[in-house]
């Protein structure tokens, strides 16, 4: 298998799979330290407030136990200063904890209990007693949003609002087919497998190795320097295995400044690790309400969007993201009116989770069109057909390609929609009532800057260098192959050393960038390494290569030779030793085309249609059949790729039907902490799953023709879903989730 010659476009399975499943591959709270001490974080049980006393007597008296840290004896070698943020940081003032008296959000973490092992810090920890000054909460989105604000300062420019174009008001007053409807998704909160855990290694001589759960080693490792003022060499941060993030590991977490701040201050190595919990206290999707207001002609022609959402965030940062800009660019339409607002509430503040804003904003979107579609009486599909666009119509910008077509036509044919009947109600399977619903996502293929060394060796192998992440979407596998697949070799002979801050710069691993961006990196190390092997080999006498270029090479059983002709050419193991060199590097940078972004964005586009049975007397539901059609360029590897859409929808089953935090609104605190009351699809709530990817051939997006797709897999499947219930029974539901006792 691992011998295939084109090895884009191979299923190669993940070539970290085999340590992974074997329980093999180390993360983050797995390293182990000599004396190492063990922390435990105890945390807030008011959601809003002031600590008035906490007494950690008893906790410091336990067997064991080394240190109690809380706001009054917070190492000063921890800052709180605002002039430094982490690369992903939002507006406003990120926790810095035991900074003060200050209780923002329930869950908030207020002491550190730093003992001789795990279990005596948690034990401890129970020990310790805090009187708390309680202010009223704030949670409930759907109150609090009676006070929203246009965040004074953006978080990205790109996540503002587009400028209203034509007159949204004017034609949906005037256009025959109109909806106004309000859209309502509860906060969803991120579980990865992996608890968030750092292990702080230290070294005789001071220095840092910090083992970090994290989707960038090194922007842990800059938070770490920034907030402890420590010398950038001392410090270096590995993540090179991470058991899921998906956005909740983007922004360092407090088990990151724990387990520094008691490294540095005890001299001792540390590992710091969250329960299952904690988890549940931070980063989450936020809380949002929408507002749609959507008219048609009576031919099915968009005439007016207009999209409003208010979104939760915390007291002390301005979290935003993009919800609204999509229903200008979905669809074709000249009068659009966007708005996007935020509501504080006492929660901690909520971060990227898969598909940050367009898996909310489609989820209002693609409700509101099916919606729409219904009262002009069209199929849903064909309305979105009509509704076509060929251009980015918010920031009138080409598209540097958009199979979306092809995804409406073969996702259709494969689903078999052609089969559908129309009215609410009017399809059955025996006892069940059937619904087939469809909806369209789009996300963003970005770019981000990337760098990669590449290493050959005469015999063929060949080591790959970043700073990347591989938080189980696959970067590993994909990096061998694209290496393997520029320098003539197969993936076997790759060896790929990432998730370690001190290799070449990478962003964190966050908004389907990373098979685009460090992927075309490594391309360009490729190319770097063949240009020196050539000029190495026109050095040579009677060099076969003498006249020429390197576009005309290739490497072939260990030889660079002319594509053309493979006769004429030289071992590279000659080629190095005649030049007393052992090995050679190629250092591959690439970064976005700020010329081309003037006239061109690039988008992924999804179509996907679901089946719900639901029981005509029970009101049960089955989502029994969905398929996913993808548009997302080149597809490296079908195998991972494929695993990052079902993931991706899957994700997307539990925002339409499972996943919410319940918050008790009268104490403002969530109730259900774990995974047996949050809950998530299970086996048996995921069936038939298909998943295509329709051709499409980009040369803008990124070099190597790659748009990235983690994301995408999520977007439009909780819309795809209510929209399929509301064909099953002609009850539309605009709250989401919508869990089982809402359609009984
Ligand atoms: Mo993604 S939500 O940028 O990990």
């Amino acid at each position: 298998m691992l011998n295939e010659k084109n090895i884009f476009g191979f299923p190669l399975p993940r070539i970290d799979g085999p340590l992974k499943t074997t329980g093999t591959a180390p993360y983050a709270a797995e390293y182990h330290d000599p004396g190492m001490l063990f922390g435990h974080a105890f945390y807030a049980t008011i959601a809003s407030g002031r600590i008035v006393s906490i007494d950690t007597a008893k906790a410091e008296a336990y067997p064991g136990v080394v240190k109690v840290y809380t706001h009054k004896n917070r190492p000063d070698t921890a800052s709180s200063d605002d002039a430094w943020k982490d690369e992903v940081a939002v507006p406003g003032h990120p926790l810095r904890p035991l900074e003060n008296d200050r209780i923002l959000y329930d869950g908030q973490p207020i002491a550190l209990v730093i003992a001789e092992s795990f279990e005596a810090a948690r034990d401890a920890a129970d020990l310790i007693q805090v009187a708390y000054e309680a202010d009223e909460p704030h949670t409930n989105i759907e109150v609090e949003k009676a006070k929203s604000y246009v965040p004074p300062e953006a978080r990205k420019e790109a996540f503002l609002p587009t400028d209203p174009r034509g007159d949204a008001e004017g034609a949906y007053e005037a256009a025959p087919f109109k909806i106004d409807a309000e859209y309502v998704q509860e906060g969803e909160h991120h579980n990865p497998m992996e608890l968030f855990g750092t292990t702080v290694i230290r070294g005789e001589d001071g220095y840092l190795t910090v083992h970090d759960k994290t989707q960038g080693s090194q922007n842990s490792h800059d938070y770490v320097c920034g907030i402890f003022k420590l010398k950038p060499e001392t410090v270096r941060v590995v993540n090179a295995y991470v058991g899921g993030a998906f956005g909740s590991g983007l922004r360092p977490k407090h088990q990151l400044f724990f387990a520094v701040m008691a490294s540095l201050d005890l001299k001792r190595s540390v590992r710091v690790e969250m329960s299952r919990r904690e988890m549940f206290y931070l980063t989450w999707r936020p809380a949002t309400v929408q507002r749609m207001q959507v008219a048609a002609d009576a031919e099915g022609r968009l005439m007016s969007v207009r999209h409003h959402a208010v979104q939760a965030t915390s007291l002390y940062e301005d979290y935003q993201e993009n919800v609204v800009n999509w229903s200008g660019l979905a669809y074709k339409c000249d009068n659009v009116k966007l708005s996007y607002e935020l509501a504080k509430t006492t929660l901690s503040t909520p971060g990227d989770m898969r598909a940050p804003g367009a898996a909310t904003g489609f989820l209002a979107l693609e409700s509101a069109i099916d919606e729409l579609a219904y009262k002009v009486g069209m199929d849903p599909l064909e309305f979105r057909v009509k509704n076509f666009v060929t251009y980015d119509q918010n920031d009138d910008l080409k598209l540097t390609s958009k199979a979306l077509d092809a995804c409406y036509r073969e996702g259709a044919k494969r689903f078999g929609w052609s089969k559908r009947s129309q009215e609410p109600g009017s399809m059955r399977d025996g006892h069940d009532l059937v619904g087939w619903g469809t909806a369209t996502g789009v996300w963003e293929a970005t770019l981000s800057p990337a760098e990669a060394k590449v290493r050959l060796f005469p015999d063929g192998k060949i080591t790959v260098m970043a700073a990347a992440s591989d938080i189980g979407t696959g970067t590993y596998t994909i990096l061998a192959q694209i290496a393997a697949q520029n320098l003539g070799q197969t993936a076997d002979r790759v060896s790929v050393l990432i998730g370690d801050s001190t290799m070449p710069k990478t962003a964190v691993e966050g908004g389907s960038w990373t098979a685009a961006s460090s992927g075309s990196a490594v391309q360009a190390g490729c190319l770097e390494v063949k240009k020196t092997l050539l000029s190495l080999a026109q050095k040579m006498e009677n060099s076969p290569l003498a006249g020429a270029e390197v576009e005309d090479l290739a490497i072939r059983d260990n030889r660079l030779v002319l594509d053309k002709n493979d006769q004429m050419g030289l071992a590279i193991a000659d080629i190095l030793g005649s030049n007393g060199m052992s090995s050679v590097e190629g250092h591959g940078k690439i970064a976005p085309d700020e010329e081309q972004a003037k006239e061109w964005v690039s988008y992924t586009h999804s179509a996907i249609f679901v089946e719900v049975k639901i029981d005509a007397e029970l009101g049960v539901p089955r989502v029994t059949k969905i398929v996913s059609a993808i548009a997302a360029g080149k597809i490296i590897n079908p195998k991972t790729a494929r695993s990052q859409i079902l993931g991706g929808v899957v994700m997307g089953l539990g925002m339409a039907m499972q996943e919410e935090g319940m918050i008790d609104h009268r104490t403002g605190r969530i109730m259900n902490h774990n995974l047996a009351e949050y809950h998530i699809p299970a086996h048996a709530d995921v069936q038939d799953i298909e998943v295509i990817f329709v051709e499409e051939e980009d040369d803008k997006a990124s070099p190597i023709g790659v748009k990235g797709l983690g994301e995408i897999g999520i977007v439009g499947v909780g819309a795809a879903v209510a929209n399929a219930i509301f064909h099953a029974t002609g009850t539309r539901h605009r709250h989401f989730p919508i869990t089982i006792d809402k359609i009984m």
